[in-house]
């Protein structure tokens, strides 16, 4: 638990964000539209930014002038490009802009590719900012690890849990080329569209609840973005079961939930009102969790489940239902975009 402290929130500060930071919306979820389309933001701790690193450390000063040539044919891209003044960001462009105008040298080199689901297949991010994949995710996991004292490098089988299809895990194989990676989704055109774009990466369909098709032990990690920030709690401690039985012993499970920051985040964007953000907090002081099934009938992109909605969990909550069996090894109050917590757990 070595930075359980770093950053506390206080009820007060919350509930002050809260009041200040809204719109007049009522008291449910306004949902947000459609998939990203911006290069997302967020503090990464550990400065290493290991696998953007990786992959712009292929590039020779050639490969990066015939991407800058290129970004610089293009209106759009050079506004993006211009616009960004700090050097991490600088090496995400020339990646995801290089992957977006097919530049072979830069796909040869960093093993990147240009597949991109169309409109109707499930995806977190779409255009030029995200052509390359999950950049910024995959660097969240890569320091996350980090701070842990895990180096991604040594990792031989790895699962993306509700992996979409597959904007992270394309990242991580070109990256990590040597490692086994696996996704799972119930979100089966999602899952089809990855298997058929993205060699190289075994991809499943998976059911809502337990058991995953794999042996137990058979995974030194796992990791899940944005899936325990959705799952009913009794669901949630079903997949943590499931986790500790596929991870081996030693192995690691990165995870992200909804914490007292996300409550603070979604008030200030206007997103929750402020009796709901009063409620979530409230009930996330006095028992550790708050769930709402918010997707309605028709589900989550076809993923009508009633126990996969909105959660939220208390570092709290998480501890008490998750130690002994797993160690928290780290534990960030919204690392992930400012947003969601990020959890580093250690399968005892
Ligand atoms: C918010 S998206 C995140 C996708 C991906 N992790 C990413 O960051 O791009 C949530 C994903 O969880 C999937 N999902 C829904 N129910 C699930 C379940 N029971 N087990 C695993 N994933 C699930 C959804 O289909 C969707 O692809």
């Amino acid at each position: 638990m070595s930075s359980l402290v770093k950053r506390p929130l206080s009820r007060r500060l919350v509930e002050g964000v809260a009041r200040r930071g809204l719109r007049a919306v009522n008291s449910r979820m306004i949902v947000p539209p459609g998939p990203s389309r911006e290069l997302p933001t967020g503090r990464l701790l550990s400065e290493e930014h290991a696998v953007t690193r990786r992959l712009f450390a292929r590039l020779s000063n050639k490969h990066i002038a015939s991407v800058e040539r290129a970004i610089g044919n293009d209106a759009h891209l050079t506004l993006q490009y211009t616009a960004e003044q700090e050097p991490l960001a600088r090496e995400q462009l020339i990646l995801t802009f290089g992957a977006w105008v097919k530049d072979a040298a830069l796909l040869e080199r960093t093993g990147l590719r240009t597949a991109q689901p169309p409109e109707d297949v499930h995806t977190m991010a779409r255009g030029p900012l995200a052509a390359a994949g999950g950049l910024y995710e995959a660097d969240l996991i890569a320091d996350a690890l980090a701070s842990a004292g895990v180096d991604l490098a040594e990792v031989s089988s790895a699962l993306d849990f509700g992996c979409s299809s597959g904007r992270v895990l394309r990242v991580l194989h070109a990256a990590y080329p040597q490692t086994s990676w696996r996704g799972c989704d119930p979100n089966a055109p999602a899952i089809e569209w990855a298997s058929a774009n993205l060699p190289g990466i075994d991809f499943f369909a998976s059911a809502d609840a337990p058991p995953l098709a794999l042996e137990d032990a058979s995974l030194d990690l796992a990791y899940a973005i944005s899936i325990w920030s959705h799952f009913a709690p009794e669901l949630g401690l079903r997949w943590f079961a499931e986790m500790h039985r596929l991870i081996r012993p030693g192995g690691h499970l990165v995870c992200t939930t909804h914490g007292l920051t996300s409550v603070a985040h979604y008030a200030a964007a206007g997103l929750r009102s402020a009796d709901q953000s009063r409620e979530i907090s409230d009930a996330l002081y006095r028992r550790g969790w708050w769930y709402r099934a918010e997707f309605g009938r028709r589900g989550d992109w076809g993923v009508t489940n009633p126990d996969w909605g909105t959660a939220f969990l208390s570092p709290e909550w998480m501890l008490t239902q998750l130690c002994p069996r797993w160690r928290v090894l780290e534990f960030a109050p919204g690392r992930n975009q400012d947003n969601q917590d990020v959890y580093v757990l250690q399968r005892v």
